[in-house]
């Protein structure tokens, strides 16, 4: 039986991984160290939360003490961390909590796992580090790394000290860089669920500035199919980029989502734009796929309806998390619309 140390899995896309993963193998025993921000949710991992491999520990990656304890007690052979304040906007309107958690909370879990030693250390990061493309090109794990908000400095910055880690100590380090993921369970601030739920709302869709910026979407468990490709047979000291080929404009997406709900148009309102807004994202996989045989298994037409469905499922779920400090949130984004 291996352990693993999973940050972040009351996350969208931590839970995701611990729900896949605990679903159909019986092999690990997985420790969920999650500080439940206002993006963890312990309702992602009702199906597993009495699994027999799997235990929770509400907690932050930053706590020396509690990260001490903890590879003393389990003897890890694998980190993967998830965890991370995730959102460019909430980086924009303050940064501090970026630095802290993605930067310095992912040194806390380096140095932790180089004092006991790990067999494998996976820093899940993004292709928001290579900052932005024009019309054309990909990203290939060998673009310069550019990052353009504070969210992705930190997560920048985290890639740079994993490496080093690697590097100089040895610490069998592997990095992902993943394009935009979606699915369920994703917090309703990031684009997909946030036009959604507006949309079955009768709320206004904000688009930023023209509507014309693109992301590269995959669907989250092929994501996380790839971070256990990566724990299986990624070499120490690699990047692996992960994304499905599939761009899209944002106004095509919000476009296609209010088809599928039957709702008008006239629900779009192209609002101010995010400041620095990346204008395209688009990642070359061909790493991932020819080294470790990778390939997306979800078609988008197909996953997205499945997404769709799932938020029509699941009122209750986000009806919860749309009221409180995510309202001021909102406020503060969008004002009252
Ligand atoms: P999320 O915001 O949904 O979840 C992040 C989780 O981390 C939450 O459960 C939160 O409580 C936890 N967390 C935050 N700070 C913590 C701390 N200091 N200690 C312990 N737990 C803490 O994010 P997500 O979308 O699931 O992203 C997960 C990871 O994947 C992040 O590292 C993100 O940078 C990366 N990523 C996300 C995407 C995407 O499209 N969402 C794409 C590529 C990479
Ligand atoms: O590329 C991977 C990254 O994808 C991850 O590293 C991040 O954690 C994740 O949040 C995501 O970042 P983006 O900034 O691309 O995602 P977001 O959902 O916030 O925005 C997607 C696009 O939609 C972006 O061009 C901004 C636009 N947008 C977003 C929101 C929330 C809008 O036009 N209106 C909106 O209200």
């Amino acid at each position: 039986m291996k352990k693993i140390l999973v940050t972040g899995g009351a996350g969208f896309i931590g839970s995701n991984f611990i729900n896949y993963i605990l679903g159909y193998r019986d092999d690990l025993f997985i420790v969920n160290l999650d500080k439940l921000t206002y993006a963890g949710n312990l309702e992602n991992l009702k199906e597993i939360e009495n699994h027999k491999n799997y235990f929770f520990v509400k907690g932050d990656i930053n706590n020396n003490e509690l990260i001490d304890f903890l590879f003393k007690k389990y003897s890890f052979d694998y980190v993967i961390n998830f965890a991370a304040e995730s959102h460019v906007d909430r980086s924009i309107l303050g940064s501090e909590v970026f630095y802290i958690s993605n930067v310095v909370g992912t040194n806390v879990l380096l140095e932790a796992s180089r004092r006991y030693g790990i067999e494998k250390f996976i820093q899940i990061s993004t292709d928001e580090v290579y900052g932005s493309l024009g019309s054309t090109g990909l990203f290939t794990e060998r673009t310069p790394l550019s990052p353009n908000s504070p969210y992705s400095s930190s997560k920048a910055a985290a890639d740079l000290m994993a490496l080093s880690s690697h590097h100089t100590f040895g610490l069998p380090v592997v990095i992902t860089r993943c394009s935009n993921n979606y699915g369920p369970y994703q917090f309703p601030e990031k684009l997909i669920p946030l036009m959604i739920i507006n949309a079955l709302s009768n709320k206004n869709l904000p688009v930023y500035g023209d509507g014309l910026n693109v992301r590269d979407w995959v669907y989250v468990i092929d994501h996380n199919r790839a971070v256990e490709l990566v724990l299986e047979k990624g070499k120490p000291g690699e990047v692996f980029n992960i994304g499905a080929s599939r761009e899209m404009k944002n106004i095509d997406i919000v476009k296609l989502i209010l088809t599928k709900l039957a709702k008008p148009e006239n629900l779009i309102q192209y609002v101010k734009d995010r400041p620095g807004h990346d204008r395209r994202y688009a990642i070359d996989s061909s790493k991932i796929q020819n080294e470790l045989g990778w390939k997306p298994q979800f078609d988008f037409e197909k996953a997205i309806d499945q997404t769709i469905d799932w938020y029509l499922a699941n009122r209750e779920w986000w009806n919860r998390i749309i009221t409180g400090d995510y309202q001021k949130y909102y406020k503060t984004l969008y004002g009252d619309r």
